[in-house]
């Protein structure tokens, strides 16, 4: 067996020199590197906003949807919606295990896993469309995919049904960011707080500030307020416009006894949102931005206009344990438990 680059380089065509994400086209043939693994593909969970790009674009015919997958698979050897440039991730088990990987993994035939790196930069081969969910970006093939030495996975609990599973593993970088920037006694501030990342966020948030701390969870309407009650009655629920910095401001000082918090976590979906995230954060206290609408600019320009010495972090989707800490929410509560069961299978 011939060793690849850790990061697969070894599979990129076009254009040379560059990591398979950006790549215009990448290698698929199933032919194994020593540092590589198999797998045999059972699901594709395409990202939220490829799925609606493709749905859109074929008028929701669901083979013209069949046909577009195939196509972009096809030309680019990878799922990268060539619109949106996102991916989305994969389920299935591990068929064969390289060489020089025999050993180093925990992993072994037969396991079932997600893969927690994109679609957009791994190897795979579309071998026949089985069904596409709508609701739920999924479509089943038969296939075969590449996970390179430096991608992580999941192998999925058992104590779990399998979509309960990738409904958090989606968005598991953030409570696990959570778990490892809020301190005992902080106070924090989740603005999005009713969405998926947003409640698992405010969950994580309680267990860590403590007795003595105070969580405030921002969202948008009663509606939202009423789910995210369910969450935990330790979250001090305020209703706000998160487009509206001066709004939320007032809110979040109203709900902190008159102060800025400590961190403030981003977790809404719309964009816009950078000093309303950046303006309720005391000096030196910590910023994060999960949300992919986030501008760097609009963030950094914002927060030297305000005078904001604060750290701010981008919100990368990988956090070491991530998925071992967002899965162990959901064993943790039955509230979370229920209201993912009800919203996201
Ligand atoms: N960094 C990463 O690796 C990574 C990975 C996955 C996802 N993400 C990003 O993280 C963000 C959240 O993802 P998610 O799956 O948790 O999304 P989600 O479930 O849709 O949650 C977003 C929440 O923000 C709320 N919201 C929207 N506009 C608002 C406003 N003006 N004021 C207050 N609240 C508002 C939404 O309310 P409504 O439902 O009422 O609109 C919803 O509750 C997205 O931007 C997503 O792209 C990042």
């Amino acid at each position: 067996m011939k060793k690849g680059c850790k990061y697969g380089t070894h599979r990129v065509i076009e254009p040379v020199g560059v990591l398979p994400q950006p790549a215009l086209k990448i290698c698929n043939d199933m032919e194994l590197f020593s540092n590589e693994i198999l797998i045999d593909v059972i699901a594709l969970n395409i990202d939220s906003a490829s799925f609606t790009q493709i749905e859109e674009e074929a008028g929701h015919d669901v083979e013209k949807i069949k046909a577009k997958i195939k196509e972009i698979v096809a030309d680019r050897g990878k799922m990268q919606n060539p619109v949106t440039g996102s991916g989305g991730m994969l389920i299935g088990t591990i068929e064969k295990i390289g060489d020089d990987l025999v050993g180093k993994t925990n992993l072994k035939v037969g396991d079932k896993i997600a893969t927690l790196v994109s679609l957009s930069l791994t190897p795979l081969r579309i071998d026949e469309i089985i069904d596409i969910k709508p609701d739920i970006d999924r479509v089943e093939i038969k296939g075969k995919a590449i996970l390179f030495e430096s991608g992580i996975y999941a192998v999925l609990p058992e104590d779990m049904s399998e979509n309960l599973a990738l409904a958090a593993l989606d968005v598991a970088g953030a409570p696990a960011q959570v778990a490892k920037l809020v301190k005992p006694c902080e106070s924090v501030v989740i603005l999005g707080s009713a969405g998926k990342s947003g409640m698992l966020c405010a969950y994580e948030a309680v267990k860590r500030v403590g007795p003595t701390g105070n969580v405030i969870g921002l969202v948008r309407n009663e509606k939202e307020k009423a789910l995210l009650s369910r969450v935990s009655p330790k979250i001090n629920i305020v209703i706000a416009d998160a487009t509206k910095p001066m709004e939320v401001l007032e809110a979040v000082l109203a709900a902190n006894n008159g102060k800025e918090v400590d961190v403030a976590i981003n977790c809404v979906n719309v964009a816009n949102t950078e000093m309303s995230t950046i303006l309720p954060v005391r000096n030196l206290g910590i910023a994060y931005f999960f949300s992919m609408a986030t501008s760097f600019t609009k963030a950094a320009l914002g927060a030297e206009g305000v005078g904001k010495d604060i750290t701010m972090i981008v919100g990368n989707g990988y956090t070491i344990d991530h998925a071992a800490i967002t899965l162990e929410e959901l064993r943790e509560s039955a509230a979370l438990r229920e209201i993912f069961n009800e919203l996201y299978l």
